[in-house]
Order: structure tokens, then C-alpha cells, then sequence
């Protein structure tokens, strides 16, 4: 008698672990609101918020003497970043479009990495104006959703 209850007790149990993990492995489809789309994750990493590469990048070539060890090491990472970008699909916007703006970015991001890699504030400070102010342009024919 004993036996079986414990038998039932460890049956149900079994059966509330495999009810409670099916619900969390429920797969989220890409785009579906689930995870961030590749793109925001590239745009966290590049230009959201004080600590992306954006502003960093900025705040380091303001400086009398640019910390260019650190800098190269940025402006290759947001190289090879903005390089993503192309290859991702936006969730607005024309292909052309998104290939063209995509590629200018991508090529801003080459030069200011040439750039910190001579030490050359002059062109490193260019280049990151021009990529500091590419926001508005995509954002108008690729971004998705109202208002933004
Ligand atoms: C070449 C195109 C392009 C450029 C340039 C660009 N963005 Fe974006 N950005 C996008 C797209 C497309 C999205 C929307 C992605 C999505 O909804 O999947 C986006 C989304 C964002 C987001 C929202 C991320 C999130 O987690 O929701 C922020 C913040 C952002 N961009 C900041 C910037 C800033 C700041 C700049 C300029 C310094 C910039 N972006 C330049 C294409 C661009």
C-alpha cells in the first residue's frame, strides 16, 4: 500500500516537471516581440545609451590626448559591427535603400578605424561625425513602428 502511493506521488510529480518545462521551452520565432531583433542588438552594442561605442568613442577623441590604444580597439569592433548591419534585413524600408545606407555606415566605420589605427585626430573626428549623425536618415526609411 505504502509502495504504491509513493509510486503515484513520484508519477505526479514527473508529470508537473514535464508540464512546467514544456511551457518554457515554448520557442519564440525571430521578430515575434520574444527576442531582440539582430539589428537592435547591433545598435545596442554601436549607439544606444552612454556606454555603446557611439558616444564612447566621442567622449575618448575629445580628449587632448586620445587614449588611441583603446579607441583602436573600439573603432575595429564597431567596424566590423556596422559590417553586420548589411547583412541584416530592416524591419521597414527598400532593399536599395538599406543596402546603400548600410554600406556608407560600414565604410564611415572603415575610415574612422583607419583612422585611430594612425592616430589621426583630425580624420578619426571626422569620421565619427559623419557615423554620429547617420541615425536620423535610417531611422526615417528603415525603422519600424509609429513615431520613431
Ligand atoms: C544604417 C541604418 C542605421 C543607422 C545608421 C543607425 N541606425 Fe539605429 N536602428 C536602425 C534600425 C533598422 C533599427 C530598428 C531595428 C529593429 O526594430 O529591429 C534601429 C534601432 C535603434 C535603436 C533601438 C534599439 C532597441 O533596442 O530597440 C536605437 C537606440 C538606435 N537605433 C540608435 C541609433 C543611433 C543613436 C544612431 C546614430 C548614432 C543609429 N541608431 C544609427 C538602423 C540604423
Amino acid at each position: 500500500m505504502k509502495r504504491t502511493y509513493a509510486g503515484l506521488m513520484f508519477l505526479s510529480s514527473l508529470a508537473v516537471v514535464t508540464i512546467g518545462g514544456c511551457g518554457e521551452e515554448t520557442p519564440h520565432g525571430p521578430g515575434l516581440g520574444g527576442l531582440p531583433s539582430k539589428i537592435k542588438q547591433l545598435m545596442t552594442k554601436l549607439a544606444k545609451g552612454p556606454t555603446s561605442l557611439t558616444p564612447m568613442i566621442a567622449k575618448e577623441l575629445n580628449e587632448d590626448q586620445p587614449p588611441w590604444e583603446t579607441i583602436q580597439g573600439q573603432s575595429k569592433e564597431f567596424a566590423q559591427l556596422a559590417a553586420e548591419m548589411v547583412k541584416e534585413s530592416p524591419p521597414k524600408g527598400e532593399r536599395d535603400s538599406w543596402a546603400k545606407l548600410t554600406s556608407a555606415y560600414t565604410e564611415d566605420a572603415n575610415a574612422l578605424d583607419k583612422a585611430a589605427q594612425a592616430k589621426d585626430k583630425n580624420a578619426a573626428v571626422a569620421a565619427h561625425g559623419l557615423l554620429a549623425t547617420s541615425c536620423k536618415a535610417c531611422h526615417d526609411a528603415h525603422r519600424g513602428g509609429p513615431g520613431r
